[in-house]
């Protein structure tokens, strides 16, 4: 498995979010973690990639453990997070903000690579000089999930990558997630609300307070309509 999480509880100060979490995502496979707000999405993807300490349980990356290394380390590793919110630096260019991906990098192919990512993402090409504001919402996420491509991760987390983004984008950015993973072998964990990654997903789970309370090949998911109605968000 390229990504094992056993029994996991994590929170804030005193108050415990995660109750033991179990999830998998195998290498190139592409996994949706569903789930109402406030279920605990976002705190299990910062508890892995190390911006919220685990309490406690198991969580190994590409056959190694992960313990106290800090999120530099992770992402070294080859684990990519896009953060809720995106995490674009507004007064940086786009191609400034793009070139943060390529800090844990220490080969010489980063240009080579921003260039087949700004083929991927045309939109950003024509802006890269202009200050990463300008963007609209749906470019800006484009920039976000180039930057963690330009780290060359094995994992990339995203976190609410629909969030506000019209349909049309919405589909097209999950195409290309299934382009991504078929081209280059790269797993994918996302984080969602809106049920249309379960046309991408291979496999999904359903965080509800804390725990998983489904899991099992998207589209027998998706065919769950009690599920649905219970567990992913009325935008879905
Ligand atoms: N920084 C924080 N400090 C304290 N409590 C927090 C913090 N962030 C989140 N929480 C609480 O932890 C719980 C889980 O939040 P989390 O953000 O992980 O949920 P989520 O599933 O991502 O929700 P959403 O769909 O709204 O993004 C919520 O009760 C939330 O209020
Ligand atoms: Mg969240």
């Amino acid at each position: 498995m390229l990504l094992s999480i056993r029994e996991l509880t994590a929170g804030y100060g005193r108050v415990q979010v995660l109750h033991g979490v179990d999830l998998d995502v195998a290498a190139a496979e592409i996994v949706a973690l569903l789930g109402v707000n406030g279920a605990g999405k976002t705190t299990l993807l910062r508890a892995v990639s190390g911006v919220v300490p685990t309490w406690s349980g198991q969580t190994s990356f590409d056959g190694a453990a992960l313990r106290r290394e800090p999120p530099e380390a992770r992402a070294r590793r080859g684990l990519g997070h896009v953060p809720e919110g995106r995490g674009i630096l507004s007064s940086l260019s786009v191609r400034q903000n793009l070139r943060l991906g390529a800090t844990t990098r220490s080969d010489r192919d980063v240009e080579t690579d921003e260039q087949w990512l700004l083929d991927l993402f045309p939109d950003l090409r024509d802006k890269l000089t202009d200050p990463a504001a300008s963007l609209s919402g749906g470019q800006q996420q484009m920039l976000a999930i180039a930057r963690a491509l330009l780290a060359r991760p094995r994992l990339v987390m995203v976190d609410e990558m629909s969030f506000g983004l019209a349909p049309i984008l919405v589909t097209q950015l999950l195409e290309l997630v299934g382009r991504l993973r078929t081209e280059l072998g790269t797993a994918f964990l996302l984080v969602e609300q809106n049920a249309a990654v379960l046309d991408v997903a291979d496999r999904a789970y359903v965080l509800g307070s804390g725990t998983v309370r489904a899991s099992g090949p998207a589209a027998e998911l998706s065919d769950s309509d009690q599920l649905m109605r219970s567990y992913v968000g009325a935008h879905g």
